[in-house]
C-alpha cells in the first residue's frame, strides 16, 4: 500500500468496513481523485478483505464510476432527440472545436471533459449543456464556446499578474 490511502482511509472511518458499504466509498474516493485511480481500487479491495475482481466488477458496472482521469471541469452535452432536433449537434461541433477533444475525451491540461448522453430530463430547455453540475438551456453554438471560455478564463492568471506579483516590493 501507498500512501495515497487518506481519501479511502476517512471514507471507511465514515461508513465503516462493512461490503455494503462500498460503493458510497468509491463515490468518497472518486470525489477526490475524480476518478477511481487502480492504486487505490487495490487498498479497497486489501483494506475491505473484498477480491479485487468484486471491487472492479462494481466500479466497472456503475456509469457514475470512472477509470480514467477526468478532467477538473466536467462538459455533459444532451444529444437526445429532443435536443436534436433543435441542433444539440451544431453545439456538439462548436464544443469539439473549441476543447479539441471528442466526447469521453479529456483535455491534455485536465480543465475539460467532454461527455454526452441521450436525455437530462429538461426536453423542453433544450438544447442542453451541463457544466460542472450546472444546468445551460437553449444553447447555440455561439453561447456554448462562450460558457467554455468563461470557465477556462477563470482558471487562468490574469494576463500580466505573475509580473505584478513579482514587482510588489
Ligand atoms: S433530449 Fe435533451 S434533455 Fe431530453
Amino acid at each position: 500500500m501507498n500512501g495515497e490511502t487518506g481519501p479511502l482511509l476517512s471514507a471507511i472511518r465514515k461508513h465503516g468496513l462493512g461490503r455494503s458499504n462500498l460503493i458510497p466509498i468509491l463515490h468518497e474516493i472518486q470525489k477526490e481523485y475524480r476518478y477511481l485511480p487502480e492504486e487505490e481500487l487495490r487498498n479497497v479491495a486489501k483494506i475491505m478483505d473484498i477480491p479485487l475482481v468484486d471491487v472492479y466488477g462494481v466500479a466497472t458496472f456503475f456509469t457514475s464510476f470512472s477509470l480514467e482521469p477526468k478532467g477538473k471541469h466536467q462538459v455533459t452535452m444532451c444529444m437526445g432527440t429532443a435536443c436534436h432536433v433543435r441542433r444539440s449537434e451544431s453545439v456538439l461541433a462548436a464544443a469539439k472545436r473549441y476543447l479539441g477533444i471528442e466526447p469521453g475525451q479529456t483535455t491534455e491540461d485536465m480543465l475539460f471533459t467532454l461527455e454526452t448522453v441521450n436525455c437530462l430530463g429538461a426536453c423542453a430547455m433544450g438544447p442542453i449543456v451541463v457544466i460542472d453540475g450546472k444546468y445551460h438551456g437553449q444553447v447555440t453554438p455561439a453561447r456554448v464556446t462562450k460558457l467554455l471560455q468563461d470557465v477556462a478564463d477563470a482558471e487562468r492568471i490574469p494576463e500580466h499578474a505573475e509580473d505584478r506579483v513579482a514587482a510588489i516590493p
